[in-house]
């Protein structure tokens, strides 16, 4: 086994088949430390750390994404292709659309429209619609009850564009029912649908385009508990 242009490992094994993917190295770092045990960091390069330990006696990874299509979509592709990646399950913020959709909610990305054009290399004769793995959002949705979280389950947008020369575009996408946007999810889709593994993208609330409400960034990097408990369970 060869190492990729972006990670650095070279041995079978080393890397779970199930890979929470936050956008923060950090927080991979962070999730590691605070959730893991018997941690290894299997990746540096460019700082985009990765982590390999066991989570209730199951291995399970931890890698950052970065943010944005093109930067998830390396990193997914190699996790899947070169290092045989089974369930990709990123742990991200979004920014809510709807008033009913609030800050600090847990939304989790049933499909994920797109205003990017990472979908023309397939050259479909249509549109195609990236949605999550049915086997890991029902999973998902099962964990959250067992553990009394209240999840929003829907479309949501994954964005090219953080500042919009339109302030107004996003309300064309609420009108959709959009429930948040992120940057990452429907290139994470994509990938996965393409070559036929699992994905799902969970999200915490940070921010409202309705509201204005807020969170900071440190509740931002460690306050996410209930989004994360609910992305290791699904490991297997
Ligand atoms: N836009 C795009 N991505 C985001 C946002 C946002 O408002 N909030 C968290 N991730």
């Amino acid at each position: 086994m060869n190492k990729t242009p972006h990670i650095e490992v070279d041995r079978e094994g080393i890397i779970a088949k199930t890979v929470l993917l936050p956008g923060d190295p950090l927080r991979a770092k962070f999730i590691a430390e605070k959730y893991l045990d018997d941690v290894i960091q299997f990746n540096k390069v460019r700082n985009m750390f990765g982590y390999t330990g066991t989570y209730k006696g199951r291995k399970v990874s931890v890698m950052g994404t970065g943010m944005g299509m093109p930067s998830i979509g390396i990193y997914s592709y190699e996790l899947i292709h070169n290092y045989g990646v089974e369930n990709l399950i990123r742990v991200g913020s979004c920014g809510s659309y709807q008033e009913h959709v609030r800050v600090r909610d847990v939304v989790i990305a049933m499909a994920a429209s797109t205003n990017s054009n990472f979908a023309s290399q397939y050259n479909l004769p249509g549109t195609f619609a990236p949605t999550a793995s049915w086997k890991l959002l029902r999973k998902a949705v099962e964990i959250a009850g067992q553990k009394n979280i209240e999840v929003k389950v829907g479309n949501i947008l994954s964005s090219d564009i953080f500042y919009n020369a339109d302030p107004d575009a996003w309300k064309k996408w609420a009108g959709m029912g959009i429930l948040a946007v992120e940057m990452e999810a429907a290139a994470l889709y994509m990938n996965a649908a393409k070559a036929g593994v699992n994905a799902l993208c969970i999200l915490t609330v940070s921010d409202s385009l309705v509201t204005h409400e807020e969170t900071t960034s440190e509740e931002r990097e460690k306050s996410f508990t209930q989004m994360v408990e609910i992305a290791l369970e699904l490991a297997e």
